[in-house]
């Protein structure tokens, strides 16, 4: 009997994915050794069925990526820092998506106050977005509308704390162009909805944010 690994697959899938790129494009791994120059930083949630590159139809090398438990951008957080820090001063990346996704596990838990363990910690952040938008949050049926309404939400307010942290203000003052963009990815059908929370500059960070919030739930 032949020695089978559970990881088996995955390594013959790799093998076939390399061959056909090579194929496809001879020169393709050559020229990524010698550089990314991705010009754009993706923050999206950890969930296997939100795939970065796959949703925008990107290659390797054109998408810097960050995901995380319900895509929270959180001021302490050195990981996250880390990646918008390098993207943005190394990598000089021109867009920062935070894409959330509606019927998000992460943000239903933070909605429902689910008890999961260390995750809870994490999802306190959600909860703040949730208590800051009680308000309209309960105006929604509740269910799967009051937990989209806050996924939509949430996307909005990471937007506003990437905008506030160090490493972009830092960028806006020295003249350097980087916009801050909000999407929301539903899973239902593979589509992007735009959130219109593009911020490209400090002083509009409020104004953007509010207007994103009051056009929530109006078709236009
Ligand atoms: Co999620």
């Amino acid at each position: 009997m032949p020695q089978t690994h559970p990881l088996d697959n995955l390594i013959d899938n790799n093998r076939r994915w390399s061959l056909a790129r090579q194929e496809a494009d001879p020169g393709f791994f050559q020229r990524l050794t010698r550089q990314q120059a991705p010009e754009y930083l993706w923050i999206g949630c950890a969930d296997s069925r939100v795939p970065a590159n796959e949703i925008v139809a990107l290659d390797p090398g054109e998408l810097f990526v960050h995901r995380n438990v319900a895509n929270v951008v959180v001021h302490t957080d050195l990981n996250c820092l880390s990646v918008l820090q390098y993207a943005v001063d190394v990598l000089k990346v021109k867009h920062v998506i935070v894409v959330g996704h509606y019927g998000c596990g992460g943000v239903q838990a933070a909605l429902t106050n689910q008890k999961l363990g260390l995750i809870n910690n994490w999802l306190r952040h959600v909860q703040d977005v949730s208590n800051k938008y009680a308000p309209s949050l309960a105006a929604e049926p509740e269910g799967a509308a009051r937990v989209d309404r806050l996924c939509e939400l949430n996307v909005i307010e990471q937007v506003v704390n990437v905008a506030q942290t160090t490493v972009v203000e830092s960028a806006w003052a020295r003249g350097q162009e980087v916009t801050i963009h909000g999407w929301i990815y539903s899973l239902n059908n593979g589509l992007v909805n735009d959130l219109r929370v593009d911020i490209a500059d400090p002083d509009l960070i409020d104004s953007t944010r509010d207007h994103a919030v009051q056009r929530l739930g109006r078709a236009d």
